[in-house]
């Protein structure tokens, strides 16, 4: 990323270039509406306090960017927001996260209901080892959002349209989805999420295994996807964090250190370790 310094009289201000950011965060309106909230969060696994006290919100229609350092807990907070961390051993969440106002940790919740509103993609794309068909049909026919042939068909159809796919794939969607190219297996696996009609689409540096010509695809889905679904991003890639995000949020060793407009965040940070960070001296 091309970050443009200019000295000011007592205070050095680092710009990113205007160009590479996404197009629509200069346009956003201020009216926006709260799809997730978390609340004094905090994860440990053992001894290992891996999110200290990170409370943000997640808005409809965005995409919201996490960044930070390796190990800093990115991909632990965004395992919270489905609450895929509860499947892993000795990892113990506290605080509040809600989803439309709805506690996601209350006894009351269905997770497998959770998990299909808030869906997941992950960094090395992992189809089922099934048709490119049934990988997107899975979901639905488990939870019972079509009836018939035709429906099913209408759903794996226009999501593959949706992820650019069809046009790939519309004579071998019957063979299997481990066929596909990395780039394809992931657009796969954002059709498979998107198929239970999800809310929240959470994904976990979901380029790093793609050249960039994949990368690209998959950046402009995002941008596309985010007119139906909030999306949370993990990228280790600044570039993309302000290619694609409405808003992003800086993580430094398990701590929010700052969140605000992708915008002000790549080109006016307020915290001297988000600056450090974006204009690599740090991590
Ligand atoms: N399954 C796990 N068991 C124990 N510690 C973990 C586990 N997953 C992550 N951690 C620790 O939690 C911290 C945050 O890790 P992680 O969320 O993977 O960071 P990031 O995604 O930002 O690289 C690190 O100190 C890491 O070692
Ligand atoms: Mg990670």
């Amino acid at each position: 990323m091309q970050i443009l310094k200019e000295e000011n009289k007592d205070k050095v201000v680092f710009k990113t270039d205007p160009s590479i950011i996404a197009p629509a965060a200069k346009n956003e309106s201020n009216h926006f509406r709260n799809r997730m909230t978390a609340e004094n969060v905090n994860v440990h696994y053992g001894d290992t306090h891996a999110i200290k006290d990170v409370s943000l919100t997640i808005r409809e229609n965005e995409v919201l960017a996490i960044i930070g350092p390796s190990g800093c807990g990115k991909s632990t907070f965004l395992r919270c927001l489905n609450r895929i961390n509860d499947i892993i051993w000795g990892c113990r969440v506290t605080g509040t996260i809600k989803l439309d106002n709805q506690d996601i940790y209350s006894d009351k919740l269905d997770v497998v209901e959770l998990r299909a509103r808030v869906g997941m993609v992950f960094q090395k794309p992992n189809p089922f080892p099934k048709s490119i068909y049934d990988n997107i049909a899975y979901g639905p026919r488990l939870h019972h959002l079509v009836n018939n042939r035709a429906e099913t068909d209408e759903i794996v159809y226009s999501c593959l349209e949706k992820v650019g796919l069809l046009s790939e794939v519309e004579d071998r969607v019957h063979r299997s989805g481990t066929e596909l190219s990395g780039g394809q297996q992931q657009r796969l696996c954002i059709a498979r999420a998107i198929a239970v009609k999800p809310q929240v689409i959470l994904m976990d540096e979901p380029c790093s295994a793609l050249d960039p010509i994949a990368t690209a695809r998959i950046e402009d889905l995002i941008d596309d996807l985010r007119t139906q679904f909030s999306i949370v991003i993990v990228t280790h890639s600044m570039q993309q964090a302000a290619r694609v995000s409405q808003r992003t949020v800086y993580l430094n060793l398990g701590k929010l250190i700052e969140m605000g407009d992708t915008v002000q965040i790549f080109t006016n940070p307020q915290h001297e370790l988000t600056e450090d960070y974006i204009t690599g001296r740090f991590g």
